[in-house]
């Protein structure tokens, strides 16, 4: 959708406007707070006793990202762990980028001198009693997830772990149980649990201000087809090189120093852009629907640009990447009439609500986000950092995308949307709710706050927001829309794939399919 500055800007203040209306006491409240706006909307404390000492296992780009926001009065960061020497000094120097400034600027130097630096995660967990760690932060390439958590859990460690939770459903299944036997916390860094942003425009679905929703769209787009765009092809370091041999490479779980390095390209590393960047979305989509489990899917996925000659960049025809750069997948997920309430019993099978997701390589017309459409409402999320939200025309008063909108009372009481043919707001919005945090350091935090308070609920009772069994979910609508566009079939989801104590898994049901036609 294009949308000009002065439109956005109205679809900006307009979900400030409503947002900052029907919450504006909690609102306050948050903003008041002396534990911050971050524990008011997530239900956590400052935190009372020690700070909880912590390792970073994995300081990459995204190592570097959290290690830029981490909570330094919740977290104590005792030691790092990296098999890339360039990235152990990136975590304390940093790289020019603001999203990662290591952890001399962080902290200061004398500070930062003070933490203990490991050449792999083993090195680390030898030294765990020494260094008094109580929880691990993992950044590593996907496939090294579950068996690094694994190692962590079984050493006595907390885990929080980056997203995707692992590379298939039969390890997420492993960490949950692993996690619970030992009586340790574990969660998953999809950070979209713990942003204002997102609970705020999550609040307004809730409410009802969006009316029925039958359709999400979301995307990933990013054009990659200009030379040295290609983000996820990088080139390996002279210093690594120097340091970094294949067969270490491969004691840690990845084929060489290039899988190490290139982990996004290869199935048996990364997990393509379903899982790196579409589970982000689908998590949000699924926020929006209230966490509700998907019931089919279906999608065309292709390596359409790279190594096809005549098409992708001539320097790139023997593109030896494995994983598709253009995919386009169909969810369909239940309505909220769709099963009895409380219960799994399908009552009304045509409460269907469609999301779509789509992620290329050729062309980021728009970045990145999700559009939900609402009988009374479009809400648009814009790169994790805006929403935006328009009003559909009704009988009574106008919508669409150049008018502000408010909330007046509603017949039956409550707030109701209204508008006027005018670009000024009744009055002031005292509420700025748009400009916050993206959920990193909360979901530290509150990982933080859960292992000072024993706290070991599930997500509803104020528990882990993406808990294993959340995150899992997540996981399990990436490898099944990977799935699908293998087999180009649809797929439609089995209830035992969520459930953690069940064997099943989408990958296992999947592992013969097609075999038989071919022998
Ligand atoms: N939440 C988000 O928005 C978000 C964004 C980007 C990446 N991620 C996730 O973060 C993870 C890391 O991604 P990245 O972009 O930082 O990758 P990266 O390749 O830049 O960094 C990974 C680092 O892990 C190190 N490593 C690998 N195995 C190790 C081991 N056994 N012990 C110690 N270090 C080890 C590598 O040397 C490398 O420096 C991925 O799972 C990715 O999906 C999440």
């Amino acid at each position: 959708m294009l949308l000009t500055p002065e439109q956005e800007k109205i679809g900006r203040d307009n979900f400030d406007q409503v947002v900052g209306q029907s919450r504006r006491d909690f609102i306050k409240g948050a903003v008041a707070s002396a534990a911050g706006m971050g524990a008011v909307y997530f239900g956590y404390e400052e935190l009372k006793g020690d700070k909880v000492k912590c390792a970073f296992i994995g300081t990459g780009d995204e190592g570097n990202v959290l290690i830029t926001q981490h909570p330094d009065n919740y977290m104590d960061i005792v030691a790092i762990a990296d098999l890339r020497p360039t990235n152990q000094e990136r975590a304390f120097k940093g790289d020019g980028n603001e999203h990662r400034i290591g952890l001399v600027n962080k902290l200061g130097a004398e500070r930062a001198e003070k933490i203990q630096v490991y050449n792999n995660h083993r090195e680390l967990l030898a030294d765990k009693d020494k260094l008094g760690i109580e929880m691990v932060v993992i950044a590593v390439p996907l496939n090294q997830h579950a068996p690094v958590a694994m190692e962590c859990l079984d050493a006595g460690l907390h885990v929080l772990s980056e997203k995707l939770m692992a590379h298939n459903i039969t390890e997420c299944k492993q960490l949950i149980r692993k996690a619970k036997e030992k009586g340790l916390l574990y969660a998953v860094g999809h950070q979209r649990h713990y942003s204002v942003l997102y609970d705020n425009a999550n609040h307004l679905v809730k409410e009802g201000h969006l009316g029925t929703i039958k359709f999400i769209r979301a995307q990933w787009h990013r054009n990659n087809s200009f030379p040295g765009r290609d983000s996820w092809r990088k080139s390996i370091p002279k210093a690594d090189e120097a340091v970094v041999t294949d067969e270490m490479a491969k004691e840690f779980g990845y084929e060489d120093l290039n899988q190490l390095v290139n982990w996004r390209l290869f199935n048996s590393t990364g997990g393509g852009l379903m899982a790196e960047l579409g589970s982000h979305q689908m998590d949000a989509a699924s926020i929006f629907l209230g966490k509700v489990h998907p019931l089919a899917v279906q999608g065309y996925g292709g390596k359409n640009f790279y190594g096809v000659p005549g098409v992708g960049p001539e320097d790139k025809w023997d593109d030896d990447r494995e994983i598709d750069d253009h995919i386009y997948v169909t969810f369909e997920f239940p309505g909220p009439t769709y099963y009895k309430e409380g219960t799994d019993e399908v009552h009304n099978e045509r409460d269907i609500c469609i999301v779509t997701y789509s992620s290329m390589s050729t062309n980021r017309w728009e970045p990145y986000g999700e559009a939900v459409f609402g009988s009374r409402a479009t809400l648009i999320m814009k790169t994790e950092k805006e929403a935006l939200l328009y009003k559909e025309a009704s009988p009574n008063s106008n919508g669409g995308i150049d008018t502000r909108l408010w909330l007046v009372e509603g017949k039956s009481g409550g707030g109701v949307m209204d508008s006027y043919e005018t670009t000024a707001a009744p009055t002031a919005v005292d509420t700025k709710v748009t400009e916050v945090s993206r959920g990193y350091t909360e979901e530290m935090e509150h990982f933080c706050h859960c292992i000072r308070t024993n706290n070991f609920k599930g997500p509803k009772e104020g528990g882990l927001k993406c808990n294993g069994t959340v995150a899992m979910a997540d996981a399990i609508m990436a490898i099944t829309a990977n799935l699908a566009m293998k087999h180009k079939v649809r797929i439609e989801f089995k209830k035992e794939w969520f459930d953690p104590e069940s064997d099943a898994t989408p990958e296992a049901d999947f592992a013969d399919y097609g075999k038989e036609a071919h022998a």
